[in-house]
Protein backbone atom coordinates (compact mmCIF):
# COMPACT_ATOMS: atom_id res chain seq x y z
CA UNK A 1 0.00 0.00 0.00
CA UNK A 2 1.28 3.51 -1.02
CA UNK A 3 0.08 6.07 1.47
CA UNK A 4 2.25 9.09 2.45
CA UNK A 5 1.37 10.73 5.87
CA UNK A 6 0.19 14.49 5.68
CA UNK A 7 2.97 16.91 6.45
CA UNK A 8 2.54 20.59 6.55
CA UNK A 9 5.46 22.74 4.81
CA UNK A 10 6.20 26.73 4.65
CA UNK A 11 6.54 27.99 1.57
CA UNK A 12 9.54 30.83 1.19
CA UNK A 13 6.26 33.29 1.12
CA UNK A 14 4.71 32.07 4.18
CA UNK A 15 2.57 30.23 2.33
CA UNK A 16 1.61 26.55 4.54
CA UNK A 17 1.01 23.85 2.20
CA UNK A 18 0.24 20.00 3.11
CA UNK A 19 1.09 17.62 0.79
CA UNK A 20 -0.47 14.24 1.39
CA UNK A 21 -1.75 10.95 -0.59
CA UNK A 22 -4.67 11.39 -2.84
CA UNK A 23 -7.84 9.82 -1.48
CA UNK A 24 -10.64 8.90 -3.72
CA UNK A 25 -12.79 12.21 -2.21
CA UNK A 26 -10.08 14.19 -4.14
CA UNK A 27 -10.75 12.86 -7.80
CA UNK A 28 -12.91 15.89 -8.74
CA UNK A 29 -10.44 18.39 -7.68
CA UNK A 30 -7.74 16.14 -9.36
CA UNK A 31 -9.62 16.00 -12.54
CA UNK A 32 -10.37 19.55 -12.23
CA UNK A 33 -7.01 20.03 -11.93
CA UNK A 34 -6.11 18.27 -14.74
CA UNK A 35 -8.66 19.67 -16.58
CA UNK A 36 -7.00 23.20 -16.43
CA UNK A 37 -3.88 21.77 -17.91
CA UNK A 38 -5.18 20.50 -20.13
CA UNK A 39 -6.96 23.05 -21.44
CA UNK A 40 -4.06 25.64 -20.99
CA UNK A 41 -2.83 23.66 -24.53
CA UNK A 42 0.75 23.23 -24.22
CA UNK A 43 1.66 20.37 -21.99
CA UNK A 44 -0.14 17.42 -22.13
CA UNK A 45 -1.11 14.79 -24.92
CA UNK A 46 -4.73 14.86 -24.80
CA UNK A 47 -5.90 18.41 -26.13
CA UNK A 48 -9.14 19.44 -24.29
CA UNK A 49 -11.86 17.84 -26.46
CA UNK A 50 -9.46 14.07 -26.27
CA UNK A 51 -10.13 14.25 -22.64
CA UNK A 52 -12.23 11.54 -21.85
CA UNK A 53 -11.45 10.54 -18.30
CA UNK A 54 -14.17 10.87 -16.04
CA UNK A 55 -14.46 10.90 -11.95
CA UNK A 56 -15.11 7.79 -11.97
CA UNK A 57 -12.25 7.17 -13.52
CA UNK A 58 -10.18 9.36 -11.56
CA UNK A 59 -11.15 7.97 -8.42
CA UNK A 60 -10.76 4.07 -9.20
CA UNK A 61 -7.33 5.77 -10.66
CA UNK A 62 -6.30 7.25 -6.72
CA UNK A 63 -7.84 3.82 -5.04
CA UNK A 64 -5.72 1.72 -7.38
CA UNK A 65 -2.52 3.89 -6.61
CA UNK A 66 -3.40 3.51 -2.56
CA UNK A 67 -3.40 -0.03 -2.62
CA UNK A 68 -0.22 -0.96 -5.45
CA UNK A 69 2.74 -0.40 -3.41
CA UNK A 70 4.69 0.94 -6.26
CA UNK A 71 2.34 3.64 -6.97
CA UNK A 72 2.08 7.16 -5.49
CA UNK A 73 -0.29 10.12 -6.12
CA UNK A 74 0.61 12.92 -3.79
CA UNK A 75 -1.58 16.36 -3.52
CA UNK A 76 -0.61 19.61 -2.52
CA UNK A 77 -3.35 21.49 -0.61
CA UNK A 78 -3.31 25.47 0.49
CA UNK A 79 -6.45 26.11 2.91
CA UNK A 80 -8.04 23.30 1.83
CA UNK A 81 -7.86 23.74 -1.58
CA UNK A 82 -5.61 21.23 -4.29
CA UNK A 83 -3.17 22.96 -6.20
CA UNK A 84 -0.98 20.66 -6.71
CA UNK A 85 -0.10 16.89 -7.62
CA UNK A 86 2.50 14.27 -8.22
CA UNK A 87 1.77 11.14 -9.49
CA UNK A 88 4.24 7.94 -10.32
CA UNK A 89 3.45 4.50 -11.49
CA UNK A 90 5.69 1.00 -11.22
CA UNK A 91 5.86 -1.28 -13.55
CA UNK A 92 4.07 -4.75 -12.67
CA UNK A 93 6.00 -6.99 -14.35
CA UNK A 94 8.98 -8.62 -12.14
CA UNK A 95 11.40 -6.90 -15.00
CA UNK A 96 9.97 -3.21 -14.74
CA UNK A 97 9.07 -3.20 -10.39
CA UNK A 98 12.08 -1.39 -9.99
CA UNK A 99 11.34 1.71 -12.19
CA UNK A 100 8.42 4.20 -11.78
CA UNK A 101 7.17 6.71 -14.79
CA UNK A 102 5.64 9.90 -13.39
CA UNK A 103 3.00 10.25 -15.65
CA UNK A 104 1.31 13.71 -13.88
CA UNK A 105 3.41 16.98 -12.46
CA UNK A 106 0.70 19.70 -12.09
CA UNK A 107 0.61 22.99 -10.40
CA UNK A 108 -2.43 25.65 -10.75
CA UNK A 109 -1.57 28.52 -12.75
CA UNK A 110 -1.57 31.19 -10.26
CA UNK A 111 0.59 29.14 -7.73
CA UNK A 112 3.17 28.57 -9.91
CA UNK A 113 6.72 29.50 -9.44
CA UNK A 114 6.33 29.28 -5.50
CA UNK A 115 7.98 26.29 -4.58
CA UNK A 116 4.53 24.33 -4.72
CA UNK A 117 6.01 21.39 -7.36
CA UNK A 118 9.81 21.61 -4.90
CA UNK A 119 7.88 20.67 -2.56
CA UNK A 120 5.97 17.60 -3.98
CA UNK A 121 8.49 16.53 -5.95
CA UNK A 122 10.90 16.04 -2.79
CA UNK A 123 8.57 14.35 -1.20
CA UNK A 124 8.16 12.02 -4.27
CA UNK A 125 11.68 11.19 -3.94
CA UNK A 126 12.06 10.53 -0.37
CA UNK A 127 9.51 7.92 -0.49
CA UNK A 128 11.30 6.07 -3.61
CA UNK A 129 14.54 6.21 -2.03
CA UNK A 130 13.34 4.28 0.92
CA UNK A 131 11.25 2.13 -1.10
CA UNK A 132 12.12 -1.49 -0.97
CA UNK A 133 11.66 -2.07 -4.93
CA UNK A 134 12.13 0.94 -6.88
CA UNK A 135 15.36 2.14 -8.53
CA UNK A 136 14.99 4.60 -11.04
CA UNK A 137 12.15 7.31 -11.51
CA UNK A 138 11.66 8.28 -15.35
CA UNK A 139 9.55 10.61 -17.56
CA UNK A 140 8.71 11.90 -20.69
CA UNK A 141 8.23 15.73 -21.50
CA UNK A 142 7.98 18.09 -24.28
CA UNK A 143 11.23 19.72 -25.52
CA UNK A 144 9.72 23.08 -25.55
CA UNK A 145 8.19 22.53 -21.71
CA UNK A 146 12.09 24.43 -20.73
CA UNK A 147 10.40 25.20 -17.51
CA UNK A 148 9.62 21.72 -16.16
CA UNK A 149 12.96 20.67 -17.91
CA UNK A 150 14.78 22.52 -15.44
CA UNK A 151 12.52 22.13 -12.68
CA UNK A 152 13.29 18.02 -13.59
CA UNK A 153 17.26 18.41 -13.85
CA UNK A 154 17.55 20.56 -10.89
CA UNK A 155 16.20 17.86 -9.15
CA UNK A 156 18.63 15.10 -10.51
CA UNK A 157 17.08 14.44 -13.31
CA UNK A 158 19.31 13.85 -16.65
CA UNK A 159 18.00 13.86 -20.34
CA UNK A 160 18.39 10.28 -21.81
CA UNK A 161 16.59 10.28 -25.03
CA UNK A 162 14.99 12.27 -27.45
CA UNK A 163 12.27 11.56 -30.00
CA UNK A 164 12.08 14.44 -32.44
CA UNK A 165 8.88 15.64 -33.68
CA UNK A 166 7.23 12.71 -32.07
CA UNK A 167 4.82 15.80 -31.10
CA UNK A 168 2.37 17.59 -33.59
CA UNK A 169 0.60 20.56 -32.15
CA UNK A 170 -0.15 21.50 -35.25
CA UNK A 171 0.34 22.29 -39.14
CA UNK A 172 4.21 22.39 -39.35
CA UNK A 173 4.62 22.63 -36.20
CA UNK A 174 6.24 19.77 -33.77
CA UNK A 175 7.95 19.66 -30.92
CA UNK A 176 10.41 16.40 -29.12
CA UNK A 177 9.81 14.25 -26.41
CA UNK A 178 12.52 14.32 -23.68
CA UNK A 179 12.98 11.31 -22.28
CA UNK A 180 14.38 11.78 -18.38
CA UNK A 181 15.56 9.73 -16.23
CA UNK A 182 16.96 9.83 -12.31
CA UNK A 183 18.98 6.58 -10.70
CA UNK A 184 17.72 6.52 -7.27
CA UNK A 185 19.51 3.55 -5.66
CA UNK A 186 22.35 3.19 -8.52
CA UNK A 187 23.23 -0.16 -8.26
CA UNK A 188 26.92 -1.77 -9.15
CA UNK A 189 25.90 -3.40 -11.77
CA UNK A 190 26.79 -2.01 -15.02
CA UNK A 191 23.91 -0.41 -17.81
CA UNK A 192 23.99 -2.34 -21.10
C1 LIG B 1 6.51 22.70 -14.22
C2 LIG B 1 5.74 23.05 -12.96
C3 LIG B 1 5.18 21.78 -12.35
C4 LIG B 1 6.67 23.73 -11.96
O1 LIG B 1 5.93 24.07 -10.83
P1 LIG B 1 6.17 25.39 -9.95
O2 LIG B 1 5.36 25.26 -8.70
O3 LIG B 1 5.98 26.57 -10.79
O4 LIG B 1 7.71 25.27 -9.62
P2 LIG B 1 8.42 25.79 -8.32
O5 LIG B 1 7.95 27.16 -7.94
O6 LIG B 1 8.36 24.74 -7.24
O7 LIG B 1 9.88 25.92 -8.88
C5 LIG B 1 10.65 24.76 -9.03
C6 LIG B 1 11.73 25.00 -10.04
O8 LIG B 1 11.14 25.08 -11.34
C7 LIG B 1 11.90 25.97 -12.12
N1 LIG B 1 11.05 27.14 -12.43
C8 LIG B 1 9.98 27.61 -11.74
N2 LIG B 1 9.46 28.67 -12.37
C9 LIG B 1 10.21 28.86 -13.48
C10 LIG B 1 10.18 29.79 -14.55
N3 LIG B 1 9.25 30.74 -14.62
N4 LIG B 1 11.09 29.66 -15.53
C11 LIG B 1 12.04 28.71 -15.47
N5 LIG B 1 12.12 27.79 -14.47
C12 LIG B 1 11.23 27.89 -13.50
C13 LIG B 1 13.09 26.38 -11.28
O9 LIG B 1 14.13 25.44 -11.44
C14 LIG B 1 12.52 26.28 -9.89
O10 LIG B 1 13.46 26.13 -8.90
P3 LIG B 1 13.98 27.46 -8.11
O11 LIG B 1 12.76 28.14 -7.61
O12 LIG B 1 14.85 26.92 -7.03
O13 LIG B 1 14.72 28.25 -9.16
C15 LIG B 1 4.56 24.04 -13.24
O14 LIG B 1 5.10 25.16 -13.90
C16 LIG B 1 3.43 23.46 -14.05
O15 LIG B 1 2.47 22.92 -13.49
N6 LIG B 1 3.52 23.58 -15.38
C17 LIG B 1 2.47 23.11 -16.28
C18 LIG B 1 2.38 21.63 -16.31
C19 LIG B 1 3.70 21.00 -16.69
O16 LIG B 1 4.43 21.48 -17.53
N7 LIG B 1 3.99 19.85 -16.06
C20 LIG B 1 5.15 19.06 -16.38
C21 LIG B 1 4.81 18.14 -17.50
S1 LIG B 1 6.13 17.00 -17.84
Amino acid sequence: MAILEASTQVLADGTKVTIRSAIPEDAVATLSLFRSVVEEGFYTLAEPTELTTTVEDEQATIAEDQECPGNLCLVAEVESEIVGMIRAESGSYRRTRHFADIDSMWVETSWRGRGISNVLIISLLNWAKQHPTLEKLGLFVFSNNTRAIKFYKKHGFVTEGRYSRDMKLGENNYVATVAMGLLIKPRDAPAK
